[in-house]
């Protein structure tokens, strides 16, 4: 991955294979560790599927990032789909509209140093993953 962000159009199922494999290979190019790599990226499969599923289609975008001594990687997954009413519940595990799971948003949370979210009914949801590299 260069210094720019990599952006990703989430539009099919198979758009969910291609934001595994470009977070696979960010990842691995800012110096994550294999067990930190597949944390990352069973995290951007969630969030992916997510957009997919509730909202149709959206944005991924991919990028490394510092804050102080720390370098990173920080993903933004973002759509204009329905939105989440109430997101307090939506991060409980095993919460499902779906009658799925319910592990998505928790298990990334989980899998992930820091999980920000955002949702506005009606305008659509953005999810900011960050993940720092160990020193
Ligand atoms: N991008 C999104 N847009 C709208 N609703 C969402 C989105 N992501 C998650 N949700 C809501 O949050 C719930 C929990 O999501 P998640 O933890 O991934 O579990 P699951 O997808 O298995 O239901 C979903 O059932 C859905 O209602
Ligand atoms: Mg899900």
């Amino acid at each position: 991955m260069s210094i720019t962000p990599t952006e990703l159009q989430i539009r099919s199922e198979s758009d969910i294979v291609t934001a595994r494999k470009l977070v696979r290979e960010a990842a691995t190019f800012l110096g994550f560790g294999l067990t930190d790599v597949t944390r990352i990226v069973t995290a951007a499969s969630e969030l992916t599927r997510n957009i997919y599923v509730y909202a149709g289609s959206g944005l991924m975008v991919c990028m490394p990032i510092e804050r102080g001594t720390k370098y990173g990687v920080e993903i933004t997954f973002q759509d204009n789909g329905p939105g989440i009413a109430d997101l307090a519940q939506a991060m409980q595990p095993g919460f499902s509209t779906k009658k799925s799971m319910g592990m998505g948003l928790p298990g990334s949370k989980r899998l992930m140093d820091e999980l920000e979210i955002s949702s506005v009914v009606g305008k659509g949801t953005t999810v900011v993953v960050r993940k720092w590299l160990r020193k």
